[in-house]
């Protein structure tokens, strides 16, 4: 089905089903322990043996040797796979270094052994035998020290890595107020609960990959291609993921060590990398700094916005483009962007929620809120006077498909009892305690991508779904259920969903975004096919027949779905050329109370709102579990999360969950989240868009400016921590 905005009127707008609010389908399985995640699936394949991962010691040159003898002999090992035996396997199209092969170092915990023994503990004590030999150089580990001489690079975007509209610096310098301010947001790691984890098995030149991956179809061409298979020989299956964050975006070492033990010792064999190694082993979201110039009129209207933004990656390509939402969210005749990408040799910098956005926002609307104080006006009311009108700000060639951002800060204001704050910072004390406000808007954009999937009728009145679509623990099961139901007219409980499975249709992933509102328009297509398929075979026309309850009534016929017998329909959704023409995003705004302790700079979190904007909510409950997720993960990077780099040797020194500080429920208060009832006919026929990465793009700031809200200081290198406000 091809989709060309705007979607008419359809069948969701009547929707009894989708819109729902619907408990998770695999929710029991998941909270009785019974959904099997990647290193749990001991009946896929039998005589497992274990592999374990052993990471570099350098961060940056070569191995001179590697000695395995003794691991080799000791109890209960089956093959010691060691990089150094091997040429460097091919880098795959998404990965952005090779994976595992060679002598060559490019960063810290890159995996340069698997052990694969008869238990895990025989594997791990002969990882502890093998020596190896470096030689090590020098590499680039300080983004502060290469930041001045980081080359710009477009974004990923298509957009010009420096992008000026109007006359920026002219009409900065003329401004009535200015503010000119420099941010830092520091390497964050995913922290994903389950770790990185695969079980492969060989039947001949056929390979298998249960494991725990967001993008099926990119999991499979990336094993084809590093380990040089055709495709069609490659399967990989991961129905439950225990979190990824865009951590598991990628095919990583566990996957491939797992493949290439499997084939050496002639069994299956389980992998998952080692709590420790996945900080520097697998991906992070890059450091970034950012300065940001605002200029404008004694009224608060913007004048100029510039938004300049330095990081680095492995490849020095775009890496946390902190610059995306900046074009979209407020007006300005004048206006600067640009992104630098400095080479780096710390481990690969990657996608992590909200790519760019999420620190992005951390800046920006930090520095809104410094713009109304010196305009003496309500933070709000600054960002109402800047709303755009028209096409998009900083790109006049694309309109706005649907945007309520205005809505969303006047009914959260409403709804937080923001008139009653106290816009003088350090005015408000409860005992030792000093109270703070704040409010950030947030953008995320909308993306889709082409989704897959079939529908079978049982011939019993049940309907299977099977898709590669991944369900990341954020309910893409329950929404395509829904999507299934809504279409066939089929109950939810009759609706079984298979995700994961490579051997499905190709399904969009989940990524940026764009799972939720891709592939159920992909399932939503192949239930249409599946209609007319019916139609055909009964004799009515598919698409006005109405299906509900089980039945489909054509006139006065009614006909039951089991007497469609078995059928079954393979379609995929594909977005037209008008995405062009369009800035597809999702809005919100946030606000936070923060307590700061006026002694000891302790800062505690109160309550948080999000009001978001984001088209239909498929399912407002899974779709608030999302955006309370998504605010827990910015609490955490505006007050602890940070990888700590040793700038000398290269390398994340808080690897692990001990030391690499996320909140936990303590850190975490009230929060509430509200959806607007709005619709976006442009993004599909669903017209939903995604809410998973809109949750972190703002309520870090909202947090920050509480902060300063609540003492009068204003601390601009994340994260927040107390020593900064004493
Ligand atoms: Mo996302 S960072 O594209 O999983």
């Amino acid at each position: 089905m091809k989709f060309d905005a705007p979607a008419g009127p359809n069948l969701f707008d009547n929707a009894k089903i989708v819109g729902k609010s619907t408990p998770r389908i695999d929710g029991p399985l998941k909270t009785t322990g019974k959904a099997p995640y990647a290193y749990e699936r001991h009946d896929v394949a039998p005589n497992q043996a274990y592999g374990y991962v052993l990471g570099s010691a350098i961060a940056k040159g070569r191995i001179v040797s590697m000695d395995v003898a003794e691991a080799r002999a000791a109890p209960g090992v089956l093959a010691v796979i060691a990089t150094t035996d091997m040429k460097q396997l091919p880098k795959s199209d998404y990965n952005t270094v090779p994976l595992f092969g060679g002598a060559a170092i490019t960063h810290y915990h890159q995996a340069v052994a698997c052990v694969v023994a008869e238990t895990f503990e025989q594997a791990r004590a002969a990882a502890a035998l093998i020596r190896t030999r470096y030689d090590r150089v020098p590499g680039r580990f300080d983004l502060e020290k290469l930041a001045p001489s980081a080359p710009l690079v477009p974004g990923r975007d298509g957009e010009p890595g420096r992008k000026v509209i109007g006359d920026f610096e002219g009409a900065f310098a003329a401004a009535a107020v200015k503010v000119d301010e420099k941010y830092t947001t520091p390497d964050e790691s995913h922290a994903m609960m389950e770790p990185h984890a695969s079980i492969a098995a060989w039947n001949g030149d056929r390979l298998t990959i249960w494991t725990s991956n967001q993008m099926i179809a990119w999991g499979k061409g990336a094993i084809a291609q590093i380990l040089g298979l055709d495709p069609k020989n490659v399967r990989l299956d991961s129905p439950y993921v225990g979190g990824g964050f865009g951590g598991k975006l990628f095919i990583r070492a566990d996957a491939v060590l797992a493949a290439l033990g499997a084939k050496q010792v002639g069994r299956p064999v389980k992998v998952a990398l080692q709590r420790p190694l996945m900080a520097n082993n697998t991906t992070h979201r890059p450091a970034t700094i950012q300065r940001i110039r605002l200029g404008a009129d004694k009224n608060g209207r913007i004048t100029a916005i510039g938004h300049e933004n330095w990081t680095g990656n492995q490849a020095g390509e775009d890496a946390e483009n902190a610059t995306m939402q900046t074009p979209v969210l407020y007006a300005g005749a004048n206006r600067l962007i640009a992104n630098h990408t400095a080479v780096m040799d710390l481990p690969e910098g990657n996608a992590m929620r909200a790519p760019g956005e999420a620190s992005g926002h951390l800046a920006l609307e930090v520095a809104l809120d410094e713009l109304a104080e010196k305009c003496g006006l309500d933070p709000i009311e600054l960002r109402i006077r800047n709303e755009p009108t028209g096409k998009v700000p900083g790109n006049p060639k694309q309109k706005f498909s649907d945007r309520h951002l205005v809505r969303c800060l006047r009914e959260g204001a409403a709804k937080f009892g923001w008139a009653a704050r106290n816009p003088k910072p350090g005015q408000v004390r409860e005992g030792r305690w000093l109270i703070g406000h704040g409010v950030a808007a947030g953008f995320r954009g909308a993306p889709t991508m082409k989704s897959a999937a079939r529908v079978r009728l049982d011939g019993q009145g049940g309907l299977i779904v099977e898709t590669d679509m991944t369900d990341i623990g954020t309910g893409s099961y329950t929404i395509i259920a829904q999507t299934a139901a809504e279409t066939m007219g089929v109950p939810l409980n009759r609706v079984k969903v298979t995700l994961g499975d490579s051997d499905h249709p190709a399904a969009a992933g989940s990524g940026g975004q764009w799972g939720a509102a891709s592939s159920t328009a992909g399932v939503y297509a192949a239930c249409v096919a599946l209609r007319r398929q019916i139609g055909a075979k009964l004799g009515f026309d598919g698409d006005t027949a109405t299906f509900a309850d089980g039945h489909i009534q054509v006139g006065n016929r009614r006909i039951s779905l089991a007497e469609a017998g078995a059928l079954s329909a393979e379609d995929a959704i594909e977005f037209g050329k008008f995405q062009k023409d369009y800035n597809v995003g999702t809005y919100a705004a946030h606000f936070a109370e923060v307590a700061v302790d006026a002694y000891t700079g302790e800062t505690r979190i109160r309550r948080m709102l999000a009001v978001c904007d984001a088209g239909r909510i498929l399912n407002p409950l899974s779709a608030r579990s999302q955006v309370i997720g998504a605010m827990v993960m910015s609490a955490g990077a505006a007050l602890m999360e940070e990888l700590a780099v040793d700038t000398r040797f290269g390398f994340f020194v808080n690897h692990d969950l001990a030391s690499y500080e996320v909140p936990v429920h303590a850190d975490i208060p009230h929060q509430d989240c509200l959806f607007l009832d709005t619709l976006d006919p442009v993004v599909s026929p669903m017209k939903a868009k995604g809410v998973g990465e809109l949750g972190i793009c703002g309520p870090g700031a909202a947090v920050a400016n509480a902060l300063y809200n609540a003492t009068g200081i204003r601390v601009r290198d994340y994260p927040l921590t107390l020593d900064k406000y004493l």
